[in-house]
């Protein structure tokens, strides 16, 4: 049986590293996509010269032609600009609007059934522009940002609590920005909701500090923003996929009246299979809960109307 083909495009920390973790993990031959001559083509012979050490038999090549993606299964889309210091993610809107756009044309016309995760920022307002260049239905246009919010939760939790990592779950809801919204009651540690071990503050200070996630992270690395967090939660996701895992992670999804919201891409739990988005889980969250999910997908669909009214071009 042939190996899934995965394509990446965008030879950034983030695309490099996520096809770096697909191969490595042996789930897909990766081919890594760029405009800038000789980026890809380099980082990808490089990936694959570590395959002999590492011990892996995917492909990885690299290139500044869509034709040579043809026939993927999961597209990953990272291309884009980075966050600086003192940008906002929604600072970046219109530049990588008409980038998103243009790649996805070009990545969809060679490979029409794949799944699109798209990883720019800001994250929830490029998937509405990756499922519009697209024309995909929105099972198969899913947005990274829950996974990698819900990590850093988990990371924080661990630490607060001495336990290990892979002991906790979390989940972060909402758009991927200042307005997330980590649901503590959801976030466990051995089965045990964070609500039941941790004082209420403690609590908001690691609500906060996930919040501020992205930013911590570009403050300290002082050019550019995260990259292996963000890589790891993309190849979680490709591995759930092409598994037909069935996995339930957060990620952004077109909401059409689950949690009374209609046509507006915000992170919710999925399940996560072959054909991407199986199902849109529904979770019951409570009043305050409520107001903060809506408040979030508030600010998503503002910056969604801003785009509308200025479209970047194609
Ligand atoms: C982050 C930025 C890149 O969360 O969105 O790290």
């Amino acid at each position: 049986m042939a190996r899934p083909r995965v394509t990446v495009v965008g030879a950034g920390n983030v695309g490099a590293t996520a096809a770096q973790r697909i191969a490595e993990a042996g789930l897909a031959d990766v081919v890594l996509v760029d405009i800038v001559e000789g980026l890809p083509q380099g980082k990808a012979l490089d990936l694959a010269e570590a395959a002999p050490v590492v011990g892996h038999d995917c492909d990885v090549t690299g290139t500044n032609d869509y034709a040579e993606t043809a026939g993927s299964d999961v597209i990953v889309v990272t291309s884009g600009l980075a966050r600086q210091p003192g940008m906002s993610r929604d600072d970046l809107m219109q530049k990588n609007a008409g980038i998103v756009r243009s790649v996805v044309v070009e990545a969809v016309r060679h490979s029409p059934d794949a799944v699109l995760i798209i990883v720019t920022n800001p994250l929830d307002a490029m998937c509405h522009i990756a499922l519009d260049a697209s024309g995909f239905p929105r099972e198969r246009v899913i947005g990274m940002a829950g996974v990698l919010d819900s990590a850093r939760f988990r990371t924080f939790i661990a630490r607060e609590l001495g336990a290990s990592v892979t002991s906790t779950q979390a989940f972060v809801l909402g758009g991927h920005g200042d307005t997330m919204v980590p649901l503590p009651r959801y976030s466990t540690v051995g089965g045990v909701p964070i609500t039941e071990l941790l004082e209420p503050a403690r609590i908001e200070s690691l609500v906060q500090r996930t919040r501020d996630g992205g930013a911590e992270i570009v403050a300290l690395l002082k050019s550019g923003s995260a990259f292996y967090a963000p890589a790891a939660s993309v190849a979680q996701m490709v591995d759930a996929i092409l598994g037909d895992r069935r996995v339930i992670l957060p990620c952004a999804a077109l909401l059409e009246g689950e949690y009374g919201i209609q046509g507006l891409f915000v992170g919710v739990p999925v399940k996560l299979g072959r054909r991407g988005i199986e199902e849109i889980v529904e979770i019951e969250l409570t009043d305050e809960e409520r107001q903060a999910f809506e408040a979030s997908a508030k600010a998503v669909q503002e910056l969604v109307d801003k785009l509308g009214a200025s479209p970047a071009p194609a």
